[in-house]
């Protein structure tokens, strides 16, 4: 393969890019794990995930899994065979989640929807059940403003590669009184995922079986970084500053936001509809051909329809400017019609947000 020159941007809504002193922190001798220094680093990651769930009270175990581990670990912690439960079709991974639970053998009630809006409150609310809340956090946690005890979730699922940019590996369940307090009843078969050895050996910072303690190394860093050093607040807006640059770039080249509903926004990434007759992944194909980046395809159904554009992560002003002037160069090379305005109104936005008394006391 011939080199390519500079940093591949990995512009896709996770994995996302790890910076580089998270990359050092895990290159680094990997260390016993029952030995007398990991149950330090073992405390030290686990105080500081419960900070990133928002001074949780709760429960928090570390999975060496992906998400999808940590969504299995929420339903056979909680719930027997043939429980009924109620999800939303808010698009592909939730799609998934409810195959999960059908395979597990719990009923589901799957309220759809376009996959262009979230979860309706109002029906779920309607359904006037104290059932256990259970979120999927794995594309906004440490991106958008998330706090597992104040809006009363029982459990939460998150994973390593988005907004705690650590590389995959690593995904995590934050669980509420109610939640343990279900698992003691709760039937479904469980071993691998099973909270109560978790949380016990968490309590001196071990683990049952033996943990990515590399990523752990990693993740460390990561929460300085995170709650330390940018703050959780700052990480927030500059997310919201992102996205909305990247909404307003969108609809200056004339092309349309996935999502319907302003209330809905996701501040980690933005799926963009090409137009009819036009392919997403023909577009992908060019941009990544012609400057070496890489765009989220459209999952499921919406497959060739949109490209999704990750501005999560660890990812400055000038980082989402060099993302949306690749894409404007490849939709005008893929032929897509478009104003080639999007840059430019980023770019406004930017400069406006720059100006404001806010960031710059901040
Ligand atoms: C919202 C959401 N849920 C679940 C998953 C699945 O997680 P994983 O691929 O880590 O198993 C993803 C992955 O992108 C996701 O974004």
């Amino acid at each position: 393969m011939p080199r390519t020159a500079g940093r591949h941007f990995l512009q896709i809504p996770g994995p996302t890019n790890v910076p580089d002193r998270v990359l050092r922190a895990i290159d680094f001798p990997t260390m016993d794990h029952r030995g007398p220094d990991f149950g330090e680093l073992g405390k030290a990651v686990l105080a500081g995930m419960k900070r990133v769930f928002k001074s949780t009270k709760g429960e928090v175990v570390i999975y060496p899994a992906s998400g999808t581990g940590a969504w299995e670990a929420a339903l056979v912690n909680t719930l027997s065979p043939g429980d009924r439960v109620l999800m939303a079709e808010t698009g592909h991974f939730a799609t998934l989640w409810q195959k999960m639970a059908a395979k597990l053998g719990l009923g589901v009630e799957f309220l759809p929807t376009d996959w262009r809006h979230g979860a309706d409150p109002e029906a779920i609310d309607a359904a006037g059940h104290p059932a256990l809340y259970m979120v999927d956090t794995i594309s906004s946690l440490a991106s958008i403003d998330y706090r597992h005890d104040e809006w009363g979730v029982d459990v939460t699922v998150a994973g390593s590669q988005k907004g705690l940019m650590l590389p995959p590996g690593l995904s995590f369940n934050c669980i509420s009184p109610k939640a343990l307090s279900a698992s003691k009843s709760a039937r479904l078969p469980r071993s691998y995922w099973a909270w109560d050895e978790m949380i016990a050996n968490g309590k001196t910072g071990y683990f049952p079986y033996t943990p990515a303690t590399n990523l752990l190394y990693g993740l460390r860093e990561s929460l300085t970084m995170l709650l330390d050093e940018e703050g959780l607040d700052a990480v927030f807006a500059r997310h919201q500053r992102h996205a909305e640059a990247t909404r307003r770039a969108v609809r200056a080249w004339g092309l349309e936001v996935l999502a319907l509903d302003p209330r809905e926004y996701s501040a980690s990434l933005t799926a963009v509809l090409v137009p009819a007759g036009h392919d997403a992944d023909r577009v992908r194909k060019i941009i990544l051909e012609a400057f070496d980046m890489s765009l989220g395809t459209g999952l499921g159904k919406l497959g060739g329809k949109v490209f999704r554009i990750g501005h999560l992560g660890d990812f400055n002003d000038l980082a989402l400017m060099g993302t949306l002037a690749g894409v404007e160069m490849g939709l005008t090379l893929a032929s897509v019609p478009v104003k080639r305005e999007g840059v430019r109104a980023a770019m406004e936005y930017l400069s406006d947000c720059a100006k404001a008394p806010a960031r710059r006391a901040a």
